[in-house]
């Protein structure tokens, strides 16, 4: 039974290989590769390795070497098209059906690849022949190099009914053939096929081997399409396919990341500006198939769409697809060239300096997420605002991986909480030194930090999570430690009561609890915070929880031993409570006021840090 290629890369790209392999052998990640003990031959010591990126894995001990299809064949004895069926099953993918002119067909597949090379090897002729010198001119006058040319193996389809027919039937091609691969077309009501492409400038696409297995081609004039590809064969399905996959790959590996843009051309541009590892859809929405052979090539691939509404509409649409097949380590980058540019005409009109610019903004699918759902939702009223939450919470029930679905519900948790709550004054309360406030040296750091409006809200668009100044810490903490051990809150009541926090929100909370410290007829802690829930603070609770993830006080569990949180408590609140922090952390910020280098910052991180953990809980 033969199954088409295409339907086989389907397989190969839809399944991991390292973790189909990962469960029969133990692998450790090195590099790009995984290593472990070979399953085909007894060794002690590693010599088995899996390339995921390539697609293969191979035993430097015993010389084993195959694909995800032969490793399932023999570690599980079998044949061909069992294990083919069992991976397919595996991915969701449905095995086309093999009617018996399929099965023809699929045998075709090798001539068919054989008819794509021909036509492309024509179609280059004709681009350097008197009838393709029009098309020859506009990629010229595009600033392509012959040199591009030829790399990218562009070529002419002349303006004429069966000049490629006659060359394929000359080159002894059978007519059936052509059809099959889409470069002739059969009139509907009956008659001569014709040649599909007429008096276009034509690109070879390829698949992940660098074998044609279509074309687009450009119209020289405004006409329209203005591209037209090739329609699905059996060698070609546009929603599994990237534009320059192959070239991209090496170049990719190399960069350690991949470039999305939306054409042919752009393309073109990136790689002859020395951005060799960029890719394009074919004019379609980005697709999940396309998603997992990016992730092939690189962890994190910069999806840089067009600057106008079409572009970021395509952006949101990938950001979308991509949630349910995130996984810890891997996710997409946006990066947007202004409008109304392309990366073609942005490279030609301020150079590859410029692109690397606007690939060096991209930013995280999380905050892409962020501003869109907060660029579409208005936050002036507690419905609104919880329409809001409600959108985002349902974009993170989205994730189908836990732990990627827990640090993005956890990080919209505090955005949320720090969009919402009440504006802070103008001048903060807490300034040590005198020195800049915490902001402005995040600022200095190029941390992108969004003053708040008169009305408190951020304009337009959200912040990322930065860390909180000391105080903010100090005053979580102080709170955390009594929500999470009520024993203590007796015990440090008294000084709880003498403070006023800075933060309003947190203040209230302070206030409840020490309100209802004799109300409390328990000392548990699901108790207390079932109580301050129903006095409304659910949300702040909530951040409270969660920002212990995004907070210097990351290492408290909640099932820490309560001296372990009274040690923490006390630290707090010494800190909290004195007048200047130590003379060391005073310098630090004296000296980071004036050059905020990134050793500073860290330094100054790791003082602040200590300070407030005060004790490995
Ligand atoms: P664009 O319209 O942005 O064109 O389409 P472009 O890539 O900038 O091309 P130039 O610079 O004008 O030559 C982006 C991509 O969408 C697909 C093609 O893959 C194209 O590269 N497309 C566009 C089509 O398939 N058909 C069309 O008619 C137009
Ligand atoms: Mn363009």
């Amino acid at each position: 039974m033969a199954f088409p290629p295409s339907f086989l890369d389907e397989i190969r790209s839809h399944v991991s290989l390292a973790s189909v392999i990962g469960r029969s052998v133990r692998l450790t990640k090195k590099g790009r590769e995984h290593l472990g003990l070979c399953p085909f031959h007894n060794e002690k010591s590693p010599s088995f390795t899996v390339n995921e990126d390539k697609g293969f894995y191979h035993c430097f001990g015993c010389g084993a070497h195959g694909d995800v299809i032969t490793f399932e064949m023999q570690t599980h004895h079998l044949s061909f098209p069992e294990a083919v069926e069992r991976l397919a099953a595996e991915a969701g993918l449905d095995v086309p059906v093999q009617a018996p002119e399929e099965r023809v067909r699929a045998k075709q597949a090798a001539s068919l690849y054989d008819v794509m090379d021909k036509a492309c090897a024509f179609f280059e002729r004709e681009l350097h022949g008197t009838v393709g010198r029009a098309g020859l001119e506009y990629l010229r006058r595009r600033g392509l190099s012959d040199e591009t040319i030829a790399r990218f193996r562009l070529g002419f389809s002349p303006d004429a009914r069966t000049a490629l027919k006659t060359a394929l039937r000359q080159a002894g091609l059978p007519e059936s053939l052509a059809i099959e691969a889409g470069l002739l077309i059969v009139p509907e009501g009956g008659g001569e096929s014709y040649d599909r492409f007429r008096g276009r400038v034509m690109f070879p696409i390829t698949d992940r081997r660098g074998r044609i297995i279509a074309f687009g081609g450009r119209i020289l004039s405004d006409g329209q399409p203005k591209y037209l590809n090739s329609p699905d064969t059996p060698l070609f399905h546009k929603g599994s396919v990237l534009y320059g996959l192959a070239q991209a790959r090496e170049p990719a590996a190399q960069a350690g990341t991949v470039i999305v843009c939306e054409g042919y051309m752009d393309v073109i541009a990136l790689c002859r500006a020395g951005f060799g590892h960029a890719v394009a859809p074919l004019g379609t929405a980005i697709t999940e198939q396309q998603i997992e052979l990016l992730w092939r090539m690189a962890d994190e691939p910069i999806i840089c769409l067009d600057g106008d509404a079409a572009g970021q509409r395509a952006a949101g649409k990938a950001a979308l697809r991509a949630l349910p097949l995130l996984k810890p380590g891997y996710s997409l980058r946006f990066a947007a060239v202004p409008a109304p540019e392309d990366p073609d005409s942005l490279i030609a009109a301020e150079g590859p300096a410029a692109m690397q610019r606007v690939l060096d903004q991209a930013r995280p699918l999380s905050e892409v997420l962020w501003q869109q759902e907060l660029a579409g939702h208005a936050i002036d009223t507690p419905e609104r605002r919880a329409a809001l939450e409600h959108d985002l919470m349902e974009k993170v029930s989205l994730i189908a991986d836990k732990a990627v679905q827990d640090q993005y519900r956890s990080y919209f948790r505090s955005l949320l909480w720090e969009t919402f709550r009440p504006p802070r004054p103008a001048k903060p309360a807490f300034r040590p030194f005198g020195g800049p406030g915490r902001g402005d040296l995040l600022r200095s750091r190029g941390h992108r930090l969004v003053d708040r409006g008169a009305d408190g809200r951020l304009p337009g668009a959200g912040r990322p999570p930065t860390l909180p100044p000391a105080w903010l810490s100090q005053e979580r903490l102080l709170l955390l430690m009594v929500i999470l051990h009520p024993v203590l809150l007796e015990e440090v009541a008294e000084r709880l009561g003498n403070l006023r926090f800075k933060d309003s929100d947190l203040d209230k909370l302070r206030q409840e609890a020490l309100k209802h410290l004799d109300g409390w007829g328990s000392l548990d802690s699901e108790d207390v915070q079932c109580h301050l829930r129903s006095c409304g603070f659910s949300q702040i609770l909530d951040c409270l929880l969660e920002a212990r993830a995004h907070d210097q006080s990351a290492h408290i569990k909640p099932d820490a031993p309560v001296e372990a949180a009274r040690a923490l408590w006390e630290d707090a609140f010494k800190l909290y409570t004195e007048k200047d922090l130590t003379a060391e952390l005073q310098q630090a910020e004296q000296q980071a006021a004036l050059n905020m280098s990134d050793e500073t910052f860290g330094y100054l991180n790791a003082l602040w840090s200590t300070k407030i953990r005060g004790g490995d809980v």
